[in-house]
C-alpha cells in the first residue's frame, strides 16, 4: 500500500471510529466554534490537573477532515500541559493528518486546533493568524 494511501486510510479510520469523542461533565475548560463557510461545529472538553490536560473528549458534527482532525487531535493533548496546546503550530497538526491539505479545507483541517487553543486561553474564539 503506498504511502498516501495508508494515511487516506488513517483519515477515514479516525471518522469513522472517532477517538476520545463525547462531552465531559463539569470540565475545567470547553470552548466550541464553527466553520461559517459550511456550519459544521465542534466543541472540546478537557478536564485539567496541576497544569495537564487529564481528559479531553470532543463533540459537534462536520466533514471526514474536521471530524478526523479532531479526535487525531485529541490524541496529541490527552496527557500533555497546556502549554503544549498553546505552543501548537497548524502545521504539527497539519503534518500529524498525514494528506494533504488544499486552501478549501484548511478550515476544516484546522477547526479541532482553533476550539483547542480557545479553551486552554479561555477565549471566546481564537483567529486563524493565531496558529501560525
Ligand atoms: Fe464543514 Fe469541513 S466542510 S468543516
Amino acid at each position: 500500500m503506498a504511502d498516501f494511501d495508508i494515511y487516506v486510510e488513517h483519515i477515514l479510520d479516525h471518522y469513522k471510529n472517532p477517538r476520545n469523542r463525547g462531552t465531559l461533565e463539569n470540565p475545567d475548560l470547553t470552548a466550541r466554534d464553527g466553520n461559517p463557510l459550511c456550519g459544521d461545529e465542534i466543541r472540546m472538553d478537557f478536564k485539567v490537573k496541576d497544569g495537564r490536560i487529564v481528559d479531553v473528549k470532543f463533540s459537534g458534527h462536520g466533514c471526514t477532515i474536521s471530524q478526523a482532525s479532531a479526535s487525531i487531535l485529541t490524541e496529541m493533548i490527552k496527557g500533555k500541559p497546556l502549554d503544549y496546546v498553546k505552543q501548537l503550530k497548524k502545521d504539527d497538526l497539519l503534518e500529524a493528518l498525514g494528506i494533504p491539505i488544499g486552501p478549501t479545507r484548511l478550515k476544516c483541517a484546522l477547526l479541532s486546533l482553533k476550539v483547542a487553543k480557545a479553551a486552554v486561553y479561555g477565549l471566546d474564539k481564537v483567529r486563524d493568524e493565531d496558529l501560525e
